[in-house]
Parts: C-alpha cells; sequence; structure tokens
C-alpha cells in the first residue's frame, strides 16, 4: 500500500470534527482533574459515546478552555495539512452562556494564521426542539458561524422537528450540515435532505442500502463528510474492509475523509487519508481528488475554494516520489 511522502503537505479541509471531540487526552484529563470528574472512555456504539462525549461538556466550563482547544486543534490540523476546518461545538448550558463560548472560540478561531477555522453549532437530536431554536438564537450573530449541524442518536431521534430551525438559519444565511446515515438507515438521509434542506451529510454512509438515493447524491453533488475510524469505534460498519467508502467513491459520490471526535477515536487526519488510499487504491491523483472532495464539501467562500484548488493542483504536479 502506498501512502505519498509528502501527504502532509497536501492542502485539505477538515469538515467533520468536533471541538469537543477533538481535545487533547491529556488536555481534557487536565480539565477533568480540575473539575473532579471522572470520564469514563468505555463507549461501544453511538449512544454510549454520546454519554462520555457529553461529560467533556462538564469540564470544558471555564474562561480559556475553548481558546486552547481551539489553538491545540489548529496546531496539529496545519501539520497535517489542513488549511481550512469547520469545527462543530455542542457547549452545554452551564454556568457560561452558549454566546459567550461561542465568542470565544471565534475569536481565538480568527486569531489562527495556518488555517482558516469557521465554526458550525451542533444541536442535539435528542434535546427539545424549542431549546435548540434558543440556542440558534443566542448564537447567530457570532462572527464565522456558517453552519447548522445535527448529531447525537438517529434511532427514535427524528431530524423533522427541527426542521423550522433549519429553515431559519437558511434564511439567515447558514447552511446545513446534519449527522444522518451513521446509525440510521438511508430513510434518515431523506429525511434530512428534505427536512433540513441539507447541503451537505455528516456520514451519510449507510445510503449504501439504498442504489437510487446514492444514485441521487452524486447526481445533486450532496457531498459525505465521511469518518472512517469512527464508523469502525462506534460500530457502524465491522472493519475497515467492510466500510463502504469505495462503493460511494465508484458510484460518484463526493465523499471526504475526517476524523469526528479524534481526541476519542486515536486517529488523525493523516491516518484517515492513508485509510482511503488503501480502501480506494488512490495513487497521487487520487488523494488529490479526496483533498479536493474536501474542499467541495466544504463551506469555504468559492474565491477561497478556488484558491486551495489551485494548491491542491500544484501537489499533484509536484510529482513527489511515492514511497512505501
Ligand atoms: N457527536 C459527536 N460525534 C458524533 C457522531 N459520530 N455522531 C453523532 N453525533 C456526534
Ligand atoms: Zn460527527
Amino acid at each position: 500500500m502506498l501512502v505519498p511522502a509528502d501527504l502532509a503537505t497536501l492542502p485539505k479541509a477538515e469538515i467533520h470534527v468536533h471541538l469537543e471531540g477533538a481535545v487533547r487526552p491529556a488536555t481534557l484529563e487536565e480539565f477533568s482533574a480540575r473539575e473532579g470528574v471522572r470520564m469514563s472512555r468505555g463507549f461501544t456504539d453511538l449512544n454510549s459515546f454520546i454519554e462520555t462525549y457529553m461529560m467533556t461538556t462538564r469540564v470544558m466550563i471555564r474562561p480559556g478552555d475553548y481558546t486552547r482547544v481551539v489553538r491545540e486543534y489548529a496546531e496539529g490540523a496545519a501539520r497535517a495539512g489542513v488549511r481550512y476546518a469547520e469545527l462543530e461545538m455542542t457547549p452545554a448550558l452551564g454556568p457560561r452562556t452558549l454566546e459567550s463560548v461561542f465568542l470565544e472560540a471565534a475569536e481565538a478561531a480568527s486569531q489562527e494564521r495556518d488555517v482558516v477555522l469557521r465554526l458550525v453549532l451542533g444541536l442535539g437530536r435528542m434535546m427539545p426542539a424549542e431549546v435548540m431554536h434558543q440556542a440558534f438564537d443566542a448564537t447567530r450573530d457570532v462572527p464565522g458561524l456558517i453552519a447548522l449541524g445535527l448529531g447525537g442518536p438517529e434511532q427514535g431521534f427524528p431530524a423533522e422537528p427541527f426542521a423550522e430551525v433549519f429553515a431559519e438559519a437558511k434564511r439567515r444565511g447558514l447552511r446545513s450540515a446534519p449527522h444522518a446515515g451513521e446509525n440510521a438507515g438511508p430513510e434518515s438521509i431523506r429525511e434530512a435532505l428534505d427536512a433540513l434542506q441539507a447541503d451537505r451529510i455528516q456520514h451519510g454512509v449507510r445510503a449504501v442500502e439504498d442504489p437510487a438515493l446514492v444514485a441521487e447524491l452524486a447526481e445533486r453533488r450532496i457531498p459525505l463528510a465521511v469518518c472512517p475510524t469512527s464508523n469502525v469505534r462506534l460500530g457502524v460498519v465491522r472493519s475497515l474492509e467492510e466500510h463502504p467508502l469505495r462503493r460511494l467513491w465508484d458510484a460518484g459520490v463526493s465523499v471526504s475523509v475526517n476524523t469526528d471526535d479524534p481526541g476519542f477515536f486515536d486517529c488523525d487526519l493523516l491516518g484517515e487519508y492513508a485509510i482511503a488510499g488503501r480502501l480506494l487504491d488512490l495513487d497521487r491523483a487520487g488523494y488529490a481528488q479526496l483533498a479536493r472532495n474536501s474542499v467541495d464539501g466544504s463551506f469555504a467562500p468559492e474565491e477561497m475554494k478556488g484558491d486551495l484548488r489551485a494548491a491542491i493542483a500544484d501537489w499533484e504536479n509536484d510529482g513527489a516520489e511515492i514511497e512505501a
């Protein structure tokens, strides 16, 4: 299996990563010791993972915590060649207001020079829609907020109740990027497209169970922000070998690879590219196409997308030796 020696300099976008899930384990340990909270890491599926994940919000509660986490994410991302990233945030409503936490993260994001960072408000499926609408209202003036997300378990928690808040977000110029097709099937993706006017689907891998839906995603150029290691860790697929990435790619769907919650899944973006390289049998042009898909699937302004595509073409044409 061949991985380009200069994979880290391939310009990329990361478009599916949760800030609270990206906290470095050592940093999270420090926060939880400070707050006297014991973090459990024993998850086996999406439901048990969400419980663990939500515990992070009980310890990331002090002013400066989000600044640090944004900075640490940016440091690692820049080293992996990420030039643009969209960070989904799901802060708890605790001692600080949602707006103040978002403003802190936005300020930290704006300080980064090597990577352009934008924010996504991640709504929770398990939460009442009215509460999520209030969360949206509280954050809508945050600079750098570009999209609305929807996470949490799909089974038993339909997207439809959130149709109104997503419609309102669209009216205000935000994009729609819900999770769907992770622990529920194609009907959940269909619901995200119809009820939430999804511009992009986070995961979406279970689209493969419905060939007509796969054809539609390809035809409408609806990007899927896929996270292979996450899918194995949360039991969405049994193994990487059984991952449907190849079937989606071969069907012409715009798939990118991303880390989801790297602080918990022991993965990083270069590793996800290497996994894709193996599953998709990529050569140098293939890796460049995968990076282009990440740019196409992003909500970056057209001018930035153009610059990134040009930088990817330069990397592709550089023709550095591919080595084992
Ligand atoms: N929140 C954080 N990670 C998630 C995932 N993989 N699916 C749904 N919600 C999430
Ligand atoms: Zn996710």
